[in-house]
């Protein structure tokens, strides 16, 4: 039987297929999310995975990716592997964190580290296969709304073809760093005076009626990509599959995807133990958080989402159903922490020497929540000591420059209103962990004086 790839709306009710040469994003009939489905595929596992090693040694561009060389997973035919587009994207490493491990009381903690991809994020992974996709689909445009990430991946990727890239941003709302990249890659960059959903529900709404291929997570094939993360770490780990997987929460398409594919690998027989998903959330921006505590059928969203971690300031995610499908699935939970939760673990990380943006240090302080209050609660928030477990790093250190050298300099505030000079501030966070620069004379004796030399 020969392999073929339908999109699939996740409505039980109404399970309708189209093809995926149909630019859609939700089920024409009914509204609701697609999924891309495979049919006819039999892939042998024992066999595969051997594949998937050998790949590693060869200098083929399609090898070379960290998404590509899990084609096999991927929605594309051996004749459209020609439109790929590719940076080179994934191959991100699995490191120890020995420090943040102490930090929330675990005996050992796995960190995987999408922060090192070309464009500094996760994204780059759903970004190669969507921008694919639509070179396959001849579009002449592609627009996203983001909180900064996502635009830059955009932008870099359409920067590599003829397509132009249009972005929506929330006006002073997104981390300096993302912005310089999508300025740089040549993206149409346009400042919505409003929020990040306000500039997504425009989006959305362009794009169905203009010929503007939408390259949000809403699009399947961005969650496509996203799914060999998973596959590259469990191949990174032999194959041994971890407790936990934790990840940070904000439209819900990376956690949507873990859990697709956790679904997918469990069925072909790749893996017997299914990690648990842990969603974790800024306490300002917390949707899933809502819904799931009140057992609601509909998203509870956040009117003005807020924290400082921008890239997750998010009050009506997505892919929110398809996350909670992720969860139910492998047995998950989502949680909340505060701003000075995340503040901390983030400056925890970078003393193991791993630097990262606020909204992925969500994970550590998570991790460091549910560890402390978990003794008597759920089994799915219970957390051993001896728990293998993976924390997801979705961001570069130097997205946010601002944000750590403020935490440094014990000047970080939840709200502050900067015009060049502050002109308003409140609710100063603890610099906990601050190492702030330090004046000294260029006097030889001075600096020993102070080394204690
Ligand atoms: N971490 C970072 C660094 C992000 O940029 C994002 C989302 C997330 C976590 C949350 O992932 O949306 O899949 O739940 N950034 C999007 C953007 C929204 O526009 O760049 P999610």
């Amino acid at each position: 039987m020969k392999t073929s790839f339908l999109f699939r709306c996740i409505n039980e009710a109404c399970g309708r297929e189209f093809e995926l040469s149909q630019k859609i994003y939700q089920c024409p009939a009914c509204a609701d999310l697609l999924d891309i489905i495979q049919v006819g595929k039999v892939l042998d596992p024992i066999r595969t995975k051997k594949t998937l090693r050998k790949r590693r040694l060869s200098m083929d561009s399609l090898n070379v990716s960290g998404v590509w060389r899990y084609r096999e997973f991927l929605p594309f035919t051996k004749k459209e592997w020609k439109h790929v587009v590719t940076l080179g994207e994934g191959n991100n490493p699995v490191l120890e964190a020995p420090r943040s491990a102490r930090y929330i009381g675990l005996k050992q903690l796995k960190v995987k580290h999408l922060g090192w991809n070309p464009s500094g994020s996760f994204k780059d992974y759903g970004m190669t296969v969507a921008v694919t996709q639509a070179r396959k689909l001849g579009c002449r445009a592609v627009a996203c709304a983001s909180t900064g990430n996502t635009s830059a991946s955009m932008a870099a990727y359409c920067a590599r073809t003829d397509m132009k890239a249009v972005v929506f941003i929330p006006e002073g709302q997104i981390a300096y760093g993302k912005l310089a990249q999508a300025l740089d890659y040549g993206a149409k960059t346009l400042q919505i005076k409003g929020n990040f959903d306000a500039a997504m529900e425009l989006v959305r709404d362009l794009s169905g009626k203009h010929d503007l291929y939408l390259m949000n997570s809403v699009n399947p094939f961005r969650l496509e990509g996203q799914k060999t993360v998973m596959l590259e770490l469990f191949d990174q780990l032999d194959w041994r599959i971890p407790d936990r997987i934790v990840v940070p929460g904000g439209n819900l398409g990376n956690s949507s995807s873990y859990g697709k594919v956790l679904y997918e690998l469990k069925q072909m027989g790749f893996i017997e133990k299914v990690p648990r998903i842990t969603v974790i959330q800024a306490s300002g921006a917390d949707p899933l958080y809502r819904t799931l505590v009140t057992s609601s059928r509909e998203l509870v969203p956040v009117q003005d989402a807020w924290t400082l971690a921008s890239a997750i300031k998010i009050g009506r995610p997505i892919s929110w159903k398809k996350a909670v499908r992720a969860l139910q699935f492998t047995d998950g939970w989502c949680d909340v922490v505060n701003e000075q939760e995340i503040a901390d673990a983030k400056a925890v990380l970078g003393l193991d020497g791993i630097g990262c943006e606020p909204a992925s240090a969500t994970t550590v302080a998570g991790l460091k929540k549910l560890f402390h209050i978990s003794r008597t609660t759920l089994p799915e928030v219970t957390i051993d000591p001896d728990e293998d477990v993976v924390a997801v790093l979705t961001g570069h250190q130097l997205k946010d420059p601002e944000y750590t050298v403020n935490y440094h300099l014990n000047n970080l505030y939840e709200h502050a209103v900067y015009e060049n000079v502050v002109v308003e501030k409140a609710r100063k966070l603890q610099s906990t962990y601050a190492n702030a620069p330090i004046p000294v004379e260029a006097d030889p004796e001075a600096i020993l004086r102070l080394l204690e030399l």
